[in-house]
C-alpha cells in the first residue's frame, strides 16, 4: 500500500503537539505567543526585538529545552522545508507586534489614559512589566479572557509575584457568548474615562458579529481620546483563499488546534471598516513599516510576514 506523504500542516501539527503537550489547559495560541516572547527575551539586550522577563513562566518544559538547544530547534524548522522559513517570518512579525503594542501602551500612558482594557490577554504580562502601570500609578487595567486561560494565568501571576496587583482587574468571560459591556461595567470599568483597548492576536479568532459588538461597545462607551489597537489578517487568509502558502497553512493549522480563524479585513478597506464603526485617525501598520522600525544591525536579515498587519484608531 502506498503511504500518503505527510502534508506540511500535519508535520507542523505533530511538532506543535509535542511542544504544547504540557502547556496546560489554557489557549494553545496564547502559549505559542508566550513562547515567542520567551525566546526573543533570551537574546542579548541589543539584539532582541521585544522583552518579557516573565514569559519564561508560561512556556512548557519542551519549549524551555528547545531554547537551550539551538541545533535541535534549527533541525526542527528545517524538517518543515519551505514552511519552516515562512513560519520564522510569521514568528518575527509576532515579536514585532509585542514591541509595537508595548511602545503604543507607553505612548498612551504619556497621553494620560486612566484605563487600559486588554481583551484576550492570554499570558501577556504588560500589566506587570510596563512602567507606569503599577498600583501607585492610577491606571486601572482590565484583563479579559476565557475563564480557563485566565485561571492558568492568575495562578502563575500569584506564583511569580505573590499576589495579583490591586489595580489589575480580571474579567473572565467568553467574548462570543457573553456581554462584554455588562461584565466590564460590573467589574468597575468607567465609561467616562480615557481608555486604551488593546486586542493583540484576538480579533481573528472571533466571529465578525462579535467583533462588531466589541467595537460598538467601545465607540459608545469610552471617554474622550480613547483608542484601540489590534492586529489582523487579510480576509483571504481567513476564508482560506490566500494565494500565499503560509496563509493557507496558518488557516488549516489553527483550525486543527481548535482555534480557527474567523475574522479578517479586506485589503485596503481598513479605514472604511473602522470609520463605519465610529473610529477616526486610523493607522495601518504593514510588515514593511515594522521591519523598517525594528529590524536593524544583526536583525537586518530576519524576514517578517506580510500577512500580519497592525492597526490603531481613535474613538470619534
Ligand atoms: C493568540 S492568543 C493572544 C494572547 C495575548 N493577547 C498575547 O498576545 O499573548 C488569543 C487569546 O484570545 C483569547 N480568546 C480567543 N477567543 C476568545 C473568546 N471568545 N473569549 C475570550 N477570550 C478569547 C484566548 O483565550 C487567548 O488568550
Amino acid at each position: 500500500m502506498k503511504m500518503e506523504k505527510p502534508t506540511s500542516t500535519t508535520k507542523l501539527f505533530e511538532i506543535s503537539n509535542k511542544l504544547l503537550e504540557r502547556a496546560g489547559p489554557g489557549s494553545k495560541t496564547a502559549a505559542i505567543v508566550a513562547g515567542h516572547r520567551f525566546d526573543e527575551s533570551q537574546k542579548p539586550e541589543d539584539e532582541r526585538i521585544c522583552y518579557d522577563p516573565y514569559a519564561i513562566h508560561f512556556v512548557s518544559p519542551e519549549v524551555l529545552e528547545l531554547n537551550k538547544d539551538p541545533q535541535k530547534a534549527k533541525a526542527m524548522l528545517e524538517s518543515l522545508g519551505d514552511l519552516g522559513t515562512l513560519l520564522l517570518g510569521l514568528g518575527n512579525s509576532t515579536r514585532a507586534r509585542v514591541r509595537y503594542f508595548d511602545d503604543f501602551v507607553k505612548t498612551s500612558i504619556d497621553k494620560g489614559i486612566s484605563q487600559l482594557v486588554i481583551l484576550g490577554a492570554g499570558y501577556d504580562t504588560r500589566a506587570y512589566r510596563i512602567e507606569g502601570l503599577g498600583s501607585e500609578d492610577n491606571i486601572r487595567v482590565f484583563e479579559v479572557d476565557h475563564p480557563v486561560t485566565q485561571e492558568v494565568k492568575t495562578e502563575k501571576i500569584k506564583e511569580i509575584f505573590g499576589a495579583v496587583r490591586e489595580n489589575v482587574v480580571y474579567v473572565p468571560l467568553d467574548l462570543m457568548t457573553e456581554n462584554l459591556g455588562e461584565k466590564l461595567l460590573q467589574a468597575g470599568y468607567d465609561k467616562s474615562k480615557q481608555t486604551l483597548f488593546l486586542m493583540e492576536g484576538l480579533l481573528m479568532y472571533l466571529q465578525p458579529e462579535t467583533v462588531d459588538r466589541i467595537l460598538y461597545f467601545i465607540s459608545k462607551n469610552s471617554g474622550k481620546g480613547s483608542a484601540i489597537i489590534f492586529d489582523y489578517y487579510p480576509k483571504s487568509v481567513v476564508d482560506g483563499s490566500s494565494v500565499l502558502e503560509v496563509g493557507k497553512i496558518a488557516h488549516d493549522y489553527l483550525a486543527r488546534i481548535g482555534e480557527p480563524l474567523m475574522f479578517g479585513i479586506e485589503e485596503g478597506l481598513l479605514e472604511e471598516f473602522l470609520a463605519k464603526r465610529g473610529f477616526s485617525h486610523v493607522c495601518n501598520v504593514t510588515s514593511e513599516d515594522y521591519k523598517r522600525a525594528y529590524f536593524h544591525g544583526k536583525n537586518e536579515n530576519r524576514a517578517v510576514s506580510s500577512l500580519l498587519l497592525f492597526a490603531h484608531a481613535v474613538v470619534e
